[in-house]
């Protein structure tokens, strides 16, 4: 017999079938949403490093709600992207300017997070007047003045000092800064032992870009092999992580863990963002003072990053994360520089105002392809 279906019939097959597509979606975002609610990149990692952002005075005051929110959610430690840096902190030769400094400290006390001072004693960033002293004598005592000044007044409340940043050349020999051309090597043991002294707790760091390289990263082990030598104490390495999709590569970054922890440091991974614009010129690392004049070419992707590059982006984090993982033994932290792809400094390094896309959050504060990468790393044990 022929199988009739009537209008009534079919109308209440059709709706029943609308119900179960709905509730299948339903739950399928439910449980979406519980996977991003109940995993942050902090839990996910918690087992084995921390996981750090850098931090601007927009979030700390407050303006950069969103950031504030993302902050608290997804990282236990924080970095000064900027504040605390000479220039910031003593503008003026003996006058120290706190406040901005007390505020990110206040900041970090108030959420729980893991606080690492940006920096002590670099080339960069500096107050002009560092550069007029004439005299060793004076310089001497001004560099021991900022240093226990500052490592003094936050006693106890730093987990740990970048003490010297990026005080090597490429080739592993000492950069000839105002500090070296005035007071010789001796800078950079007293630098240490000065914060030491200052606050004998804290954690004391030698932080540096191209620290993969061979020939800098021969140099970073002599320095630090020299300053315990003579007596200083240094418990970890930072290594910017300031790479593209390119390079460095993981061979390298290996090898490098590898080496500086059998110094007996902790390595950190410092300043992590991975660019997705083009480089021309093959530059390497992150001289501050670097600045190119910008074209079309070099800005390809003002609306939006293409999948293609996209997924490299995800792939790159991935495998770098893999390694990270598999080093967890050795290293105790990875920092981003940054929040999100609308507030890097790659927007304007090397090149001013382009549109990068190097970190896991994208411009409305969404987690990126790279984002679920890094994720999925940490929960999958293959990795
Ligand atoms: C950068 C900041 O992100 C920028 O906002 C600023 O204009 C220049 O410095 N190595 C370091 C960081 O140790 O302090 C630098 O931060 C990036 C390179």
């Amino acid at each position: 017999m022929k199988q009739s279906y009537s209008p009534h019939k079919l109308n209440k097959f059709i709706l029943l079938l609308c119900c179960s597509i709905l509730f299948i979606n339903c739950k399928q975002d439910q449980k979406s949403e519980k996977i991003e609610a109940a995993t942050t990149l902090k839990d996910a990692y918690k087992n084995h490093f921390l996981m750090g952002t850098a931090v601007n005075d927009g979030q700390i005051t407050g303006k950069d709600s969103l950031g504030v929110q993302l902050i608290k959610e997804q990282f236990n430690t924080i970095t000064p992207e900027n504040s605390m840096k000479w220039m910031f902190m003593e503008p003026q030769q003996g006058e120290f300017n706190f406040e901005m400094a007390d505020r990110y400290i206040d900041f970090s006390e108030k959420n729980n997070l893991v606080f690492i001072g940006h920096n002590l004693v670099w080339h960069s960033q500096l107050a002009p007047w560092v550069a007029e002293i004439d005299s060793k004598e004076e310089l001497h005592n001004s560099l021991k003045n900022h240093v226990q000044t500052i490592a003094s007044r936050y006693k106890g409340k730093i987990h740990g000092w970048d003490v010297v940043n990026e005080a090597l050349n490429e080739d592993g020999t000492l950069r000839n800064s105002v500090f070296l051309e005035k007071l010789g090597p001796e800078y950079l043991t007293n630098a240490f032992k000065w914060a030491q002294e200052a606050d004998p707790n804290v954690e004391l760091y030698y932080n540096d870009y191209n620290m993969t390289q061979p020939a800098k990263r021969a140099g970073a082990i002599k320095l630090v092999k020299n300053l315990k030598e003579q007596g200083a104490k240094v418990d970890g390495i930072g290594m910017q992580g300031h790479w593209s999709l390119e390079g460095p590569s993981l061979q390298e970054i290996e090898e490098s863990i590898i080496a500086y922890s059998e110094l007996g440091v902790k390595v950190m991974i410092t300043e992590l963002d991975i660019t997705a614009l083009p480089n021309p010129w093959d530059l390497e690392g992150a001289e501050v003072s670097q600045n190119f004049e910008g074209s079309e070419f070099m800005n390809p992707y003002t609306e939006q990053l293409p999948d293609s590059v996209s997924n490299k982006l995800a792939k790159r984090y991935q495998d770098i994360f893999a390694l990270f993982k598999k080093h967890q033994d050795k290293i105790s932290r990875v920092t981003f520089w940054g929040v999100n792809d609308g507030q890097t400094w790659l927007n304007n390094w090397p090149i001013d105002n382009r549109t990068n896309y190097p970190l896991l959050f994208d411009r409305q504060f969404k987690t990126k392809e790279a984002y679920h990468s890094v994720m999925q790393v940490a929960k999958d044990s293959t990795f």
